[in-house]
């Protein structure tokens, strides 16, 4: 049928309907706002987005439909509007029935008949969707960029302990080999004084008196005698003058290692008495080289000991990493973390004052470790390697209380309350991320359901940290 067909007011009418239905149907929401304010018409999506039912437009203006915090603007957009000003990509916060924000985006535009302006028309998309998505993505990309400053952190934390540790490593490994060449040059010696007797031809008897001050000299030396250095000099001098005196070529280099196991000169002298002449001297020379041996053999055990004392911890502290749940000795990761920190709290005095019948606490994830680095290096930086730092521990009802005190200068009043803020340091741009604290934070709360707090006047700073003992203790004491 073509439109000829019908009359006039028909076509009209037709016309009128479709354009109803179009604007009925447009997901935008669509209003339509005469100069006093009050609807004129407003579409499904409109009534659907704001949540007004057609029964309540008659009572409502648009500024009960705006809410507050775009008002003035929209205020302005109106009288524009009302001036005949198009006005494009324009935002308003229109407010829900129920009070709520409804963040939209459009157009406005005046409807003039005969130069007389008879209604505003205004098209608005709702956009809380968008705007939602980018919040979250905002936000994601914040907590992304805070996430990769942390692991930076990490990885920087574990640069500095990885170059303490093997400067920690570096010392007992180079005694060791050091020692092990001494004895090896010590045994050599000690060989061709041994021969150098056999050759002179002693007799049994000469032989037992050098072997049993060897012996006496060994275990001499395994009692640690306190004794002064000016002591200790006398001793050397006189054993050195009266090796001289009996004319051992090595009277000098003999003389320390003979103090060391106690030897005095009267016992030398007994010595001398039970041996032919020209026997004293390798025979003395024998004895010296047996307790070199000796000390270096202890050096090597010692130094050993703390390279496997060193990895010990290391293992200890990394397999933290690991575990999820873990019930510790709160004392034990205090420990490993000073042990592995030895050399940047190098020329620090630390007091230990442990309550050791603290209940193990329960730790999660990568544990308390991460906690007791970044305080300890704090107030390693804080007292310039010369102070003091003293680990309290003792148990307060449900809780392990662990209190670390630095005698440094101290957190000036303005910045105590940010030391916890990640990103906030006061130390020159390149030494410090402002990240420790922030970790440590989170770990003792967010983690652990601990807490922590600061306190700090010049020449003493305190952190206290509370973390709760492992449930199955606190729930058999509490039964
Ligand atoms: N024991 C302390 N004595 C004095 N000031 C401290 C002490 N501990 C923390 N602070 C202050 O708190 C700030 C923040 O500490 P935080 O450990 O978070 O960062 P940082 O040490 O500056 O840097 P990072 O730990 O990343 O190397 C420090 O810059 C310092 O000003
Ligand atoms: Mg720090």
């Amino acid at each position: 049928m073509k439109d000829e067909q019908f009359s006039p007011a028909s076509r009209l009418q037709e016309s009128e309907q479709r354009y109803q239905e179009i604007i009925e149907g447009a997901s935008d929401l669509i209003q339509s706002i005469r100069p006093d304010g009050t609807f004129e018409f407003v579409n499904r999506s409109w009534h659907k987005a704001l949540g007004y039912g057609e029964d309540e437009l008659a009572g409502l203006v648009i500024w009960d439909v705006i809410h507050q915090d775009r008002l003035e603007e929209c205020q302005i957009h109106f009288m524009q509007v009302m001036q005949g000003i198009d006005l494009e990509n324009i935002r308003v916060d229109f407010r829900h029935k129920d009070g709520s924000k409804v963040p939209c985006e459009g157009s406005a535009h005046s409807r003039f008949v005969d130069g007389q302006l008879i209604a505003t028309h205004g098209f608005f998309r709702d956009i809380s969707e968008r705007l939602n998505s980018e919040r979250l993505a905002t936000e994601n990309r914040k907590l992304e960029e805070a996430e990769r400053a942390r692991y930076q952190e990490k990885m920087a934390a574990l640069g500095k302990l990885s170059a303490g540790l093997s400067h920690e490593l570096n010392n007992p490994a180079a005694a060791a080999s050091r020692s092990a060449r001494n004895v090896t040059q010590a045994l050599q010696a000690r060989d061709a004084l041994q021969r150098q007797l056999l050759e002179q031809g002693i007799s049994l008897e000469n032989w037992a008196a050098i072997e049993s001050l060897g012996t006496w000299c060994e275990e001499q030396r395994r009692v640690v005698s306190e004794i002064s250095t000016m002591d200790a000099n006398r001793r050397e001098e006189a054993i050195g003058s009266w090796l001289e005196e009996h004319q051992v070529a090595e009277a000098w280099s003999y003389a320390q290692p003979l103090m060391s196991a106690d030897v005095t000169v009267d016992r030398l002298a007994d010595l001398a008495a039970a041996l032919p002449a020209e026997a004293l001297e390798p025979a003395v020379g024998w004895i010296a080289e047996s307790l070199s041996v000796q000390e270096s053999l202890d050096v090597v055990s010692r130094s050993t000991g703390r390279i496997s004392q060193l990895v010990a911890a290391v293992k200890s502290y990394s397999f933290r990493d690991q575990a999820q749940v873990q019930d510790v000795d709160i004392h034990e990761g205090i420990e490993n973390t000073l042990v592995i920190l030895a050399y940047q709290l190098k020329g620090i005095d630390i007091v230990k004052d442990f309550d050791r019948s603290i209940p193990p606490v329960r730790t999660y994830g990568s544990g308390l470790n991460q906690v007791w680095t970044n305080i300890l290096d704090n107030a390693a930086d804080a007292t310039g390697k010369s102070g003091r730092v003293t680990i309290t521990t003792r148990r307060e009802g449900d809780r392990a209380v662990v209190e670390i005190t630095d005698t440094g200068g101290g957190i000036p009043e303005e910045v105590l309350p940010r030391i916890f803020e990640p990103f906030y340091t006061t130390k020159p741009q390149g030494s410090g991320t402002g990240l420790g604290l922030d970790i440590v934070w989170r770990i003792v709360t967010e983690e652990h359901g601990g807490t922590i707090t600061a306190e700090s006047e010049p020449g003493r700073t305190t952190f206290s940290i509370a973390v709760p003992v492992c449930p199955d203790v606190r729930d058999t004491s509490s039964s």
